[in-house]
């Protein structure tokens, strides 16, 4: 039996069973035609069974599947830390692939904590944003700020938790400044923890604050890249010492993840010192299958104008959105290919996800946000659909 993720299993609502998918379009067992609004947990962008990145799985398959990284090598990771190298921002240059973003955000961390104990600083204090949100394993969970998830994370060591307001940004350096170890933050967009937006003056004075006071900077952008905030990357505006992708990565198609280190970071561990090695290694880092997908994903996105789809995503949505206003909506959002209506009560959400079903929508509200984040892909028309039903729902619950 299937043990549902975030759910309690006794009453969890079944969950729409799923027989194929093209494009923007779910489709159940049952004949329902649903256009994802979520994208596969934001990660589909390039939408379902696209030929190019099935085709790309099929062919490396047919050579092989999966070989490990260690004391191997092969070509489809080799390319594609060659095409990150290339295509990244700044002397972000050293790829570690991993399985998952939780994964890859843990080796981030990692990487922070051993950069500074092979130079022999004592530096271990993690500065993080209230409402974090950077995965679901222990240190992930630490660093996060998102009780609603994590609610047996207690005990926390060596975290400082901050809002997104210069302020407490510069009194959290004034005070920690000295034992920070890095500061890691999932830039411009929170995700999880709420679709909160914040602004890019916050990010340009950590990175000024990072280098008087000699903090690594990392940035999350699991669910950030690759578009999803109107930049291709946040890290093109702000460059981290450690940037942190995964979900579009592989479009969505395969698990997989990266931690890109610039030449600082990596020459930190760089020497005859076997200890100063980073001693990490995921059984299916660098899967083959996931690397061919990737490169074929990072070909179709530079290729296939979609800075400009997500600017059209943005103008769109802006234009639907407009003047909308309900007594029980807190806010609406919207940046890049993100939109959020937050409410003022979770209660006012429930129902909606069979609401927008029965409409020709996947949606999945979570705790007091509604909200969408599409495929790339998408035509005006089904925007407009998806956006449509978020509206009516406030409409029809009068
Ligand atoms: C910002 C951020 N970091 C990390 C993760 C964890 O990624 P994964 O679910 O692949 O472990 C997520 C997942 O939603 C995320 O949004």
């Amino acid at each position: 039996m299937i043990w549902f993720p975030y759910e309690q299993m006794k009453t969890m609502k079944q969950p729409y069973r799923i027989a194929d998918a093209e494009g923007v379009y779910l489709y159940t067992e049952n004949g329902e035609k649903m256009i994802d609004s979520v994208s596969s947990w934001w990660s589909v962008i390039h939408g379902y069974k696209n030929p190019v990145l099935t085709e790309a799985i099929k062919a490396q398959a047919d050579r092989f599947s999966h070989v490990m990284l260690g004391g191997l090598s092969h070509e489809p990771a080799e390319k594609l830390s060659c095409k990150l190298e290339k295509w990244l921002p700044g002397d972000l240059d050293y790829c570690f692939f991993s399985d998952s973003g939780s994964v890859a955000v843990e080796v981030a961390l990692k990487m922070a904590l051993q950069f500074n104990i092979n130079r022999g600083s004592k530096r271990r204090t993690v500065l993080s944003l209230k409402h974090a949100y950077h995965g679901d394993t222990f240190k992930t969970m630490e660093v996060g700020d998102d009780e609603d998830y994590h609610a047996i994370m207690t005990e926390k060591k060596n975290v400082v938790h901050i809002p997104t307001e210069l302020p407490a940004l510069e009194e959290a350096f004034r005070k920690y400044g000295e034992e920070l170890c890095c500061f890691i933050v999932e830039p411009l967009l929170q995700g999880a923890g709420g679709m909160r937006m914040y602004d890019i003056s916050f990010l340009r004075r950590a990175r000024e604050l990072c280098d008087q006071y000699d903090v690594l900077l990392i940035f999350d952008e699991v669910a950030t890249g690759f578009g999803r905030t109107g930049n291709r990357f946040v890290a093109d505006l702000v460059l981290p010492d450690i940037l942190v992708l995964g979900k579009a990565l592989t479009g969505g198609y395969i698990g997989h993840a990266v931690t890109v280190a610039n030449h600082r970071v990596f020459n930190g561990f760089y020497s005859d010192n076997p200890e100063h090695a980073l001693m990490h290694g995921p059984t299916f880092m660098g899967n083959a299958l996931a690397c061919a997908a990737a490169l074929k994903s990072i070909e179709l996105f530079e290729n296939g104008n979609y800075m400009d789809r997500i600017r059209s995503i943005e103008e769109i949505t802006r234009r639907e959105m407009a003047g909308f206003t309900d007594p029980r909506i807190e806010e609406v959002r919207i940046m890049g290919g993100c939109v959020c209506v937050e409410v003022k009560e979770s209660s006012v959400l429930k129902g909606y996800q069979d609401f927008a079903c029965k409409r020709g929508v996947f949606s999945r509200p979570f705790l007091k946000y509604l909200y969408a984040m599409v495929p790339y892909v998408i035509g005006e028309e089904q925007l407009v659909q998806v956006l449509d039903v978020m509206k009516e729902w406030f409409r029809d619950q009068r």
